[in-house]
């Protein structure tokens, strides 16, 4: 359910249909024809999804991933994973309330069955390696993701791509160009449903084997200094060195109000897009 907060609407047009469902917003005044009506986006009120909308995470088993599942499971949806390692060694008992699949995006079709009677798809397949491998897993797989999930009719696919830290790029000239490449295919083939988030350094408590790391310890006190520090990621060269780093949490539940909301923007979100998403009070996080 949405509330249109401001819009760029003419307040008379407006109006005038409202006026043949309700004839108490009928415009009377011809002063005021074209008054303009300012408005930047739509807010979402909490509402429970409907039992037919189901999310399928690609990698959902993966430190983003995981933090999805456990968001979109908070709000009621129906959650699926797909991985090469299935649920892998996940032990929270929110792991038993999702569907896992084991597959690779990059070898044959048996993991298409994955989207089978889903409605939305978040992609959270990524990695680091040789730049041959970085293009792969950051582009083909992702490209390969896109492609079957609009040949299956799937309405909305996010995929979780990262910011532009400008000359820093070449150093991981595969990681980025992979990233663009899923990007410019999303763009192509959901032009009304795709959203891009392109965080920065996530931050949040990765597990590694059994080990747990807690990231936020850097992340969070970076976070509060440079979120208020936009401009300066506006200088030339060394400006994209100080993105700000953004909570996992803040990432998942941006990630799933764009996977389930019909009126979320579709297009690129940066970090401060992310960070702004995520504080709008009307969506809180799950409990
Ligand atoms: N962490 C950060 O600070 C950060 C910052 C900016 C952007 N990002 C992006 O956010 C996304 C998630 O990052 P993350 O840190 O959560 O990474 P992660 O923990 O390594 O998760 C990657 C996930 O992808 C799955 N996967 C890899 N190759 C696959 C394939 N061929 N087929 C199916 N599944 C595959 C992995 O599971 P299996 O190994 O079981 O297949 C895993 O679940 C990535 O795209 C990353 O580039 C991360």
């Amino acid at each position: 359910m949405f509330r249109l907060t401001k819009s760029t609407f003419s307040l008379c047009r407006f109006s005038s249909i409202a006026a043949s469902r309700n004839p108490r917003f009928l415009c009377t005044d011809p002063n005021k024809t074209d008054e303009p009506f300012k408005v930047e986006e739509a807010e979402t009120v909490n509402v429970p999804p409907p039992p037919s909308e189901k999310l399928l995470v690609l990698g959902g088993n993966g430190f983003v991933g995981s933090c999805i599942c456990r968001e979109a499971l908070g709000r009621g949806l129906t959650v699926a994973s797909l991985s090469r390692t299935g649920r892998s060694s996940i032990q929270e008992s929110w792991a038993n309330n999702v569907i896992w699949h084991q597959g690779n995006l990059l070898s044959d079709d048996s993991w298409k069955d994955a989207l089978k009677g889903v409605t939305s798809v978040i992609s959270c397949v990524g990695g680091f390696g040789s730049n041959s491998y970085m293009y792969k897993i950051n582009g083909t797989a992702n490209i390969n993701a896109i492609r079957a999930a609009t040949e299956e009719g799937v309405k909305r696919f996010v995929y979780i791509s990262a910011a532009d830290f400008g000359v820093a790029n070449y150093l991981l000239q595969g990681y980025y160009e992979g990233k663009r490449a899923a990007e410019t295919e999303l763009l192509t083939r959901y032009t009304y449903g795709g959203v891009i988030l392109r965080p920065g350094f996530i931050y949040g408590t990765r597990r590694v084997g059994s080990m747990k790391l807690p990231l936020g310890v850097i992340g969070s006190p970076l976070e509060m200094v440079l979120q208020h520090a936009k401009p300066l990621g506006q200088l030339p060269l060394v400006g994209p060195l100080f993105t700000p780093p953004v909570n996992v949490t803040a990432v998942a539940k941006v990630a799933v109000r764009a996977a389930m909301d019909p009126v979320f923007p579709p297009g690129i979100i940066d970090v401060y897009g992310i960070l702004r998403y995520s504080q709008q009070k009307s969506y809180k996080s799950s409990p």
